[in-house]
């Protein structure tokens, strides 16, 4: 008994199969945190750890130590055990080996298939791509992300859904990948390239038009050219021109297959012929021409009034005119007098139009016309027209005051005599009355009153053969002179002084 001790204290081949255990659990998953556990039945006596897999030393430590593959790949498969130095006595040590453990590091999804609904898809159409992949049912509860790629560039990055729906465009023709990846990317894996050519539809069919519709725009107001093609995918570029010169108004490029250039503020040069061109490959297509009328709104139509100084007397016969000389027409112009319509004229030339009045004291007042070609009316200034008595005709001269004297009546704006040839009480009636100098008196000679008419003067009266209701000696039956000479010319006295 004291012999075994003794030779297994001393004997070189100490050596225990059980002293060293190793812990190793026997499946993992790729991703998966793995520790190998090897323990001496005294760590104490550790001296020296050694890992091995699969007879390679994969590790060492001076003391008791478990060994960590903190991200488990399939690679790490493989036999594992220890070895250790043991310290049996004093400085006698000896070599303890574990048995060996198998590790399998299974795959924890495969790499992902992306499936595109089209390789060959048309410009804008939506194409959807899906990433797909399967997880063991023991770990179904893993949460995956999944990223798109073309070209080496991210298109849509870890989204939890596997599946996107997108509007492609030619120049997102190229390679596409996916990658499915779990959240804590210990583990990704990509799927193999798919090759996408997006197809391009060229334009076909660019028709110009505009708002307001059928060219038709009004100087001042914004006019919009609209140009659009029946068929075309993609980016298009968009040009308008003069037709007259191929002028470029402007170009727009846009996924569309639609286009606008305003003009904000139409001139009358702006009219004539225009078409549009449409281009998404490198054959650009043209549109027929559309002319554009500019109307010409009116605009400061001006009012004329026949009328001296804006003077006018009861019984004249004055000419309105309003005039707007750019309006395109035709131009209905009203009249207007203190805001009341007095009459409407439609000019089919456009021009001018003259609404004529035969005056009364109520034509006293402000004027204004209006121009209208269905494009906006638009006033005149106010024209103030003065209404007033006639001035009178007749005239007593040299007397003592202005209702005695000569007879003198105005024609022609001269000034001349009435001859008394039968002139009596009711021409003088008529002469006050017109005078406003109340009842006659007496009649006269004219010679009483010097001095005499110049000889130069007329006589523009032979008889008047008033019968004395007359308001005026104008309104008087009258006889054409023929033989009188200034010394028979006529006098009037009134009572009214
Ligand atoms: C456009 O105007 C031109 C001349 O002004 C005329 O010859 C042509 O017929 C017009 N085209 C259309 C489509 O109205
Ligand atoms: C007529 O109407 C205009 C505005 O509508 C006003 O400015 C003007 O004073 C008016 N004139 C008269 C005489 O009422
Ligand atoms: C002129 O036309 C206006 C509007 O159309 C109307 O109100 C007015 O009565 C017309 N004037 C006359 C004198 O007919
Ligand atoms: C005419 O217009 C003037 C100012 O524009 C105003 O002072 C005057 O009262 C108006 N006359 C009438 C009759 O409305
Ligand atoms: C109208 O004319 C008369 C006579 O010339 C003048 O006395 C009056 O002041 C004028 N009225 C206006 C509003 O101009
Ligand atoms: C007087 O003459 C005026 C104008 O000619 C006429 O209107 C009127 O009836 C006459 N009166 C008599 C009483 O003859």
């Amino acid at each position: 008994m004291l012999l075994w001790l003794l030779l297994l204290a001393l004997g070189p081949a100490g050596v225990r199969p059980d002293w060293l255990s190793i812990d190793l659990q026997r499946y993992a998953y790729e991703g998966d945190r793995v520790v190998v556990r090897c323990s001496g039945e005294d760590n104490g006596k550790i001296r020296r750890l050694m890992y091995y897999k699969d007879g390679s030393r994969i590790a060492t430590y001076s003391s008791a130590s478990s060994y960590t593959i903190s991200n488990a790949r399939p690679s790490d498969s493989g036999s594992y055990y220890c070895k250790t130095d043991r310290q049996k006595f004093l400085f006698i040590d000896v070599t303890e080996e574990s048995s060996s453990r198998r590790l399998t590091v299974q795959e924890l999804f495969p790499a992902p298939s992306l499936t595109v609904s089209s390789l060959h898809p048309i410009e804008e159409n939506s194409v959807t791509l899906s990433c797909d992949t399967r997880l063991p049912s023991d770990r179904s509860w893993t949460q995956l992300q999944y990223s798109l790629f073309r070209d080496g560039h991210t298109i849509k990055s870890q989204s939890s859904s596997n599946f996107w729906t997108l509007a492609l465009w030619k120049e997102d023709s190229g390679n596409y990948w996916c990658e499915a990846m779990t959240a804590s990317r210990s583990v990704s894996k990509r799927s193999r390239q798919s090759n996408i050519q997006v197809h391009r539809i060229p334009v076909s069919g660019a028709l110009l038009e505009t708002q307001p519709q059928g060219g038709q725009a009004v100087e001042g107001k914004m006019l919009v050219f609209v140009c659009s093609v029946a068929e075309g995918t993609g980016e298009t570029t968009f040009s308008w021109h003069r037709a007259d010169t191929g002028e470029s108004l402007g170009s727009k490029s846009q996924r569309s297959r639609r286009s606008e250039l305003e003009i904000p503020d139409v001139r009358e040069s702006h009219a004539g012929g225009y078409y549009c061109t449409a281009e998404n490959t490198h054959s650009p297509i043209r549109s027929e021409v559309l002319n554009i009328t500019v109307k010409i709104p009116a605009s400061h139509p001006v009012l004329t009034i026949s009328a001296p100084e804006a003077q006018a007397f009861i019984g004249d016969t004055v000419e309105l005119h309003c005039e707007d000389k750019r309006a395109h027409p035709p131009v209905l112009y009203s009249f207007y007098h203190n805001n009341v319509s007095l009459g409407n004229i439609s000019v089919p030339s456009g021009g001018r139009a003259s609404f004529s009045l035969s005056l009364t004291r109520e034509h006293f007042g402000n004027y204004s016309c209006e121009a209208d070609n269905g494009l906006g009316a638009q006033r005149s200034e106010e024209v103030a027209l003065n209404v007033t008595d006639p001035p009178p005709k007749t005239r007593l001269v040299n007397g003592a005051h202005r209702c005695e004297g000569r007879v003198e009546v105005q024609q022609a704006g001269r000034w001349g005599t009435v001859c008394d040839d039968g002139w009596d009480m009711k021409d003088v009636a008529v002469v006050c009355r017109e005078l406003g100098c109340g009842a006659a008196k007496h009649t006269p000679a004219g010679m009483l009153y010097p001095p005499m008419a110049e000889e130069t003067q007329p006589v523009f009266i032979q008889v008047a053969l008033c019968n004395g209701t007359e308001e005026a000696l104008a309104e008087c039956e009258q006889v054409e002179t023929f033989d009188c000479e200034h010394d028979e010319d006529a006098g009037a006295v009134c009572e009214d002084v």
